[in-house]
């Protein structure tokens, strides 16, 4: 990773899951119900879910990013021993509309100010994105939302990251990419994106080609190394 500043970066793309909203915001909500356990199974949820976009990928067995997470919750529960069918109706809807972490809006406001175009580039499917964005209200502050299902692949895979390419017709290396997931990170730095891993969850480092640019905590600290 190198220190210092990004040159001529001309737009922000984010993933969304885990870096812009909170992927533990629906199990947090249901703690009472789901009791102790709840970070637990929120994280076996979480996994579960990138796991089948990993393995469907690879199968080349596509369903959209709502069916993966209803599957993942759905081993999450059985995993638990949780059989309740309204709880977990509730955890998905709340799903739909995870809460923003808390510097989103001041992030995307003050790169807007500064002239650099935001966009997000997910696996969500665009009812999950547009249902987490409008939630938000930062649907003012993007000018691009880009879903895995206009390629019917997931992340990593390098059609993915050319959708934020193609959409906002720039040359990868003007475009800073920034995610909370380590791999994800690192496969856009492999792709040819400018990256910076916000390692919210101080995960160890990934043993993958590549790595991002720079690693930050949370989203503020992309600022000063943009010159924002
Ligand atoms: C996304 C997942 C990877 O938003 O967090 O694409």
């Amino acid at each position: 990773m190198t220190s210092g500043k990004l040159e001529d970066i001309k737009a922000c793309v984010f993933d969304a899951y885990g870096t812009l909203f909170d992927v533990d915001a629906a199990a947090r909500q249901e703690q009472e119900a789901l009791g102790d356990q709840w970070k637990s199974i929120s994280d076996v949820w979480r996994l579960k879910q990138l796991q089948y976009t990993w393995l469907r990928s690879l199968q080349g067995n596509y369903i959209d990013f709502w069916r993966v997470t209803g599957d993942a919750l759905d081993f999450a529960l059985q995993s638990a021993n949780i059989s309740d069918g309204k709880l977990r109706e509730r955890l998905m809807n709340l799903y739909m509309t995870l809460t923003a972490y808390e510097e989103v809006t001041e992030v995307l406001e003050r790169l807007k100010g500064a002239g650099i175009k935001c966009a997000i580039l997910s696996n969500g499917s665009p009812d999950m994105l547009k249902a987490a964005v409008n939630n938000a209200g930062i649907h003012d502050l993007l000018d691009g939302v880009y879903s895995v299902a206009s390629v019917k692949v997931y992340k990593p895979h390098p059609s993915v990251y050319d959708l934020a390419v193609t959409g906002l017709d720039l040359d990868a290396r003007q475009i800073s990419f920034q995610s909370s997931n380590g791999w994800d990170a690192y496969s856009a730095k492999d792709y040819g994106f400018k990256t910076l891993w916000c390692n919210r969850f101080g995960q160890a480092e990934e043993r993958l080609p590549s790595s991002p640019d720079f690693q930050i905590t949370n989203l503020r600290e992309m600022l000063p190394i943009l010159g924002v």
